[in-house]
């Protein structure tokens, strides 16, 4: 750590020690340093029923609603993953599964409840699992269902349950105990992967919790294939080489195998989710302590009260933020210089990332001309699982959400690997086609325009279907889930 960093972060601490023994109500509540009683029950699962004990608290973590304002690759505003600038060429990629059909961007907490109702990926089949990252009644809804609640039928059993319990979205019950408001796990999953890992959560340090809050729902997981538990592939650490070699011992012990056959390359697919915590645990500010909380919620003055933001915006939204989220611990660079740092960071890992897909894209393609040119069967298998690979290493950095700026460096490496891997299917592929006498010019030349279909396509939710042609026909048959079920 350079010493102005050190200096603002020893500065940054007394100043807050400083106010926050000179005020006692319960907005500017610190909870090491005196025990509080709000009143309320341990099992208030209601935000609305925080309001009136921390009327800042509340009104900050309302501001959530606001989904007006897009950075150059994050921001709140509702988006398709589908545009042109964003990663056009998803519904190919994940062609056969639910995400071909939808897949958004995120905005705030609040809209949790909202957008997995409105989601095309949630159906009549869809698991109770699927609501537990986004309802405050998720804990409540396990201690009366037990396992039973993750198979749960959501839209028949759970979600009218959660209603009718009056819950709240990703809310204050979640992070806090309502009773003392200490931060607090709630989500089983997430204590039993730590365990995996050798880390007892209940000694968390208060540090820790600014982090582990979070990564209660901000990470990859899965759904078990026979209880759909939710469950994270942690056992071998946290980098995307340590998920796929877990998610492979899966496969081998027949334990679990794929979330979808592709429609185009046959290959057996992993469809990633968010893996912000693990991501950023191998990146530098985690490397030096810094807490998830450190930037999503700074602690900012309201009133002149000081308190921490719980409207977990991304930092980059205007001025204020980044002065708040970065210039604490960054008082050497000005905020347009900080931002100018993160773009260029993000630029570098875009055009990574795109390029990664663009490969990923054509190596489907090849398998699928392998199999419709009738290449010997191992051939054939071979090149579906470097396909397999090639799109895992890129999906698990896609699929993350600050577009490589928790952990540059993990990011690129995990593309490098994703690149190779589909080379390789392209390799072993064209080795075999010219075998056949395919024109690989002719080849090439069809891809280029059924990606062209694709991305000219206005109907997002007909771009699927452009996908697969004439000259690319689909080849597996089977109907897939249209959830994350693996
Ligand atoms: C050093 C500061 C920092 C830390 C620590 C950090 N983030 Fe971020 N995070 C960022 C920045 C910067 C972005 C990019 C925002 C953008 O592109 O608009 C981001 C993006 C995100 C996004 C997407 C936001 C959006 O608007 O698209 C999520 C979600 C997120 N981070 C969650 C987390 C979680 C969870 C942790 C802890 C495990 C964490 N972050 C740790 C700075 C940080
Ligand atoms: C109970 C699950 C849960 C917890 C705990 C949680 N999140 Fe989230 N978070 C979500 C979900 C779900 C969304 C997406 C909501 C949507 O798009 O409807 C989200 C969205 C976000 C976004 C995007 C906001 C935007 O405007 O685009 C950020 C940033 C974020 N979370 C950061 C955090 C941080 C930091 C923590 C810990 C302090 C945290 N989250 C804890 C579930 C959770
Ligand atoms: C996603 C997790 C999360 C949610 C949801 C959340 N908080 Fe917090 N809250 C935190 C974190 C992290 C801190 C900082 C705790 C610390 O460092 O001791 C905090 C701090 C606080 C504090 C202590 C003073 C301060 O500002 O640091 C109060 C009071 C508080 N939250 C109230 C609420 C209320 C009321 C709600 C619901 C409207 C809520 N919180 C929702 C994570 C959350
Ligand atoms: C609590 C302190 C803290 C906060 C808050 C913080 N940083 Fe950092 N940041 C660090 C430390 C420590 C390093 C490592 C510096 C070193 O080793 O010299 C670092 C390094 C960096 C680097 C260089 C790393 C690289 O990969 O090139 C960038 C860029 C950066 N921070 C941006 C940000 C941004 C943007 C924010 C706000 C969203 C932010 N930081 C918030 C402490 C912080």
């Amino acid at each position: 750590m350079n010493t102005r960093v050190k200096f603002s972060l020893f500065a940054m601490l007394t100043v807050f020690t400083l106010v926050l023994s000179a005020c006692n109500n319960n907005d500017d509540e610190n909870f090491s340093s005196k025990k509080i009683d709000t009143g309320l029950s341990v099992d208030e699962i209601s935000n609305e029923a925080f309001k009136e004990k921390f009327p800042l608290h509340y009104e900050s973590y309302m501001k959530n609603n606001d989904d007006t304002t897009e950075t150059k690759y994050g921001g709140s505003v509702p988006t398709s993953k589908f545009h042109e600038n964003k990663e056009p060429y998803l519904p190919i990629l994940f062609n056969n599964f639910g995400f071909a059909q939808e897949y958004n961007e995120e905005r705030g907490h609040t809209y949790a409840n909202i957008d997995i109702k409105k989601i095309a990926r949630i159906t009549e089949k869809s698991p109770g699992a699927c609501l537990t990252c986004k309802s405050t009644a998720v804990p409540k809804l396990i201690e009366t269902m037990g396992v039973k609640y993750y198979s749960a039928n959501f839209l028949k059993e759970v979600l009218p349950k959660a209603e009718e319990m009056g819950h709240s979205p990703v809310g204050c019950s979640d992070c806090h105990n309502p009773k003392t408001m200490e931060l607090r796990i709630t989500r089983e999953p997430f204590v039993k992967a730590m365990k995996e890992v050798g880390v007892d959560v209940s000694k968390a340090s208060k540090n820790d919790m600014r982090s582990y809050v979070c990564a209660q729902c901000h990470v990859e997981y899965y759904f078990k294939s026979d209880t759909k538990e939710v469950t994270f592939p942690w056992d071998k650490g946290f980098k995307q080489q340590d998920m796929y070699d877990y998610y492979e011992e899966q496969r081998k012990n027949g334990k679990f195998v794929k979330d979808f056959d592709h429609s185009i390359s046959g290959a057996p697919i992993l469809k990633a989710q968010h893996p912000e915590f693990e991501n950023s645990q191998q990146g530098i500010h985690a490397k030096n302590g810094v807490s998830c909380s450190d930037c999503h919620m700074p602690y900012k003055r309201v009133d002149g009260k000081k308190m921490s933001s719980h409207n977990t915006f991304s930092p980059l939204l205007n001025e204020n933020t980044i002065e708040d989220a970065c210039r604490t611990c960054h008082s050497d660079q000005n905020v347009k210089e900080i931002k100018d740092h993160v773009y260029e960071i993000q630029d570098t890992h875009m055009e990574g990332l795109h390029f990664a897909q663009d490969v990923s894209v054509k190596a489907h393609y090849y398998v699928n001309k392998m199999i419709t040119s009738k290449v010997p069967e191992d051939r054939i298998k071979e090149a579906q699982e470097a396909v397999r690979k090639g799109q895992w290493f890129w999906d698990i950095v896609a699929a993350e959400n600050s577009a490589g700026f928790h952990n540059p460096q993990g990011g690129m490496n995990s593309l490098r690997i994703s690149t190779n891997e589909s080379n390789k299917a392209i390799q072993l592929a064209t080795v075999e086609l010219v075998k056949k006498g395919v024109d690989i010019n002719e080849l090439n030349d069809e891809i280029r325009k059924v990606m062209k279909a694709v991305a000219d396509e206005k109907d997002l939710k007909k771009k699927h279907t452009k996908a697969i042609n004439s000259y690319f026909p689909k080849v597996v048959q089977e109907v897939q889930p249209a959830q994350p079920a693996k």
